[in-house]
């Protein structure tokens, strides 16, 4: 039986596990506020926040409940607006009123769910962070300057009358009603294993499954892994940063070990997806959905990430580049679980850059992403690994290219060259992403770039992109 805390009532179901968290709000519970619009996490409107219990608090995220699996509710406390509703408006929606933030009104309940959920979710406040909060919300009439300016005003109020943002304050304040205090010894009380449904098919966060069968996901059988607290785990260890394959790119996005890993990162993040899909993807989907333009994928592979793979408590490991054999097709046998990945943490002399094109800047595939991990050593390459996206069958680590750099100089020469094995090892086709003759020019392109975030000094871009 799944139970989790649906706003202010206990739900007890038997409801599939498969079944979209959405269906179940909308047509089991009757609760309407939360929109059925694109059913692909794209726009939004459905959008509801997932408290979880973390170390005897509520920890709250934002999720589009489309594609979120009624499983992954389990133990949770699921807000929908239904559940900010009050006699009067919320200081939230009471903003969306004042700004002219909306029209249709479609999108509203996702924009006053996302926007709440900030305060909900964040301990410090900031203008990029609210505006941020809002990346997975469409809008299609009313512009969104007027839902900016909303949340301009949310923040003047919070900053006016809370002096710390926490759930005591934003009840005595209005901004969330007075059940909110009970959530975290309500879910205490909860069974918080996640009930299994057979052995078929791994779920993670399910944004890769639902998106591409919807149908099937409802009455599949599935082994859950989101919940899984053995897979949830981030390390750092001898030189090593290692993490289960149920932690999300939110999870690692938030972690201060991970930033310790990798600093700077944090506008790889703001090139994947967006707040709501970075909550519910996890690693092990975005590497075991094997996508050849696999944003995570191509980043693990550049740092030569090694996973391990179970089944039946016996586990083996394999390096991430060996993994990927053909379209789809990966080392894995049937029944086995990604449970691990792990990499060398970049040191002193190495360069690691992650770079994206796609069709939007934000919340898109990428048409072609690559990233490089070099290691410098006074002006050679002494190692390479370089991994592209959107130019082949699989993600694709670029094994010609990186033998053929190891242990030249870094020149512009050597870059020449590198471009033509570049070229021959790479397989672009014509897709709605782009022709492949404009991929092969991205691929050479954010190859160039990998050097200029090296040294940009040491180049003659001009040269380097034959003007
Ligand atoms: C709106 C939207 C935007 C997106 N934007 C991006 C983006 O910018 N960049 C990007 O890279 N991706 C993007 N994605 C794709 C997706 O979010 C990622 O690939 C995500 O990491 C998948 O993780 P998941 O947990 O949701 O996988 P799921 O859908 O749960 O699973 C995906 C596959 O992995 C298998 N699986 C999951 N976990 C395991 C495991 N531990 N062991 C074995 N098999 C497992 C499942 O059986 C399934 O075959 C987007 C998706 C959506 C809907
Ligand atoms: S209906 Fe569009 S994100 Fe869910
Ligand atoms: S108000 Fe109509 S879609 Fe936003």
């Amino acid at each position: 039986m799944i139970q989790f805390i649906l706003n202010d009532q206990l739900i007890q179901t038997d409801a599939p596990p498969g079944t979209a968290l959405l269906d179940f709000i909308r047509k089991d519970q009757q609760l309407k506020g939360a929109k059925l619009v694109c059913k692909e996490g794209e726009c939004g409107a459905c959008s509801v926040m997932v408290g979880k219990l973390e170390k005897g608090t509520v920890f709250y995220q934002s999720m589009t409940s489309c594609i979120t699996p009624l499983v992954n509710a389990h133990g949770k406390h699921i807000v929908s607006i239904e559940g900010f509703n009050m006699e009067e408006l919320t200081p939230v929606q009471q903003a969306m009123v004042d700004s002219y933030g909306t029209q249709c009104g479609f999108c509203t309940p996702g924009f006053v769910v996302s926007l709440s959920g900030y305060l909900l979710s964040n301990k410090t406040l900031t203008k990029e962070g609210i505006i941020a909060a809002i990346d997975g919300n469409i809008c299609r009439c009313t512009g969104y300057k007027s839902i900016e300016r909303a949340a301009g005003l949310v923040l003047e109020k919070v900053k006016k009358d809370l002096p710390v943002v926490d759930i005591e304050g934003l009840v005595k304040s209005k901004f969330i009603p007075a059940y909110f205090m009970d959530i975290s010894s309500r879910l205490k009380d909860l069974e918080q294993a996640t009930p299994q449904n057979g052995n078929a098919i791994r779920l993670g966060g399910g944004t890769d499954l639902y998106v591409q069968k919807p149908v099937e996901m409802y009455e599949s059988d599935h082994v859950a892994v989101y919940d899984n607290s053995a897979m949830n785990q981030i390390e750092i260890a001898d030189g090593f940063c290692s993490f289960g394959a149920a932690v999300t790119m939110g999870d690692l996005y938030r972690s201060e070990l991970f930033n310790q890993a990798l600093p700077d990162s944090d506008y790889i993040f703001k090139l994947l997806s967006s707040t709501q899909i970075r909550n519910m993807a996890t690693i092990g989907g975005n590497l075991v959905n094997a996508s050849p333009i696999g944003d995570f994928t191509i980043l693990l592979l550049a740092l030569d990430s090694e996973i391990t793979l179970e089944k039946n408590g016996n586990g083996r490991s394999v390096s991430l580049k060996e993994f990927y054999k053909g379209y789809k097709k990966m080392d894995m046998q049937e029944g086995e679980v990604l449970t691990k990945i792990k990499f060398k943490i970049p040191g002193a002399k190495n360069h690691f850059h992650f770079e994206k094109v796609s069709q939007r800047k934000y919340f898109d595939i990428a048409s072609v992403n690559l990233a490089g991990n070099l290691t410098i050593e006074e002006d050679k390459i002494t190692t390479a690994h370089m991994a592209v996206g959107g130019v082949g069958p699989v993600p694709m680590y670029l094994q010609k290219t990186c033998s053929f750099l190891e242990g030249k100089k870094l020149a512009e020469d050597t870059i020449d060259s590198a471009i033509e094995v570049l070229n021959n090892e790479i397989t672009p086709i014509s897709d709605a992403r782009g022709s492949a003759d404009y991929k092969r020019l991205l691929a050479r392109q954010l190859f160039i770039a990998q050097f200029l975030e090296v040294n940009p000094g040491l180049f003659n871009l001009k040269k380097l992109i034959g003007q």
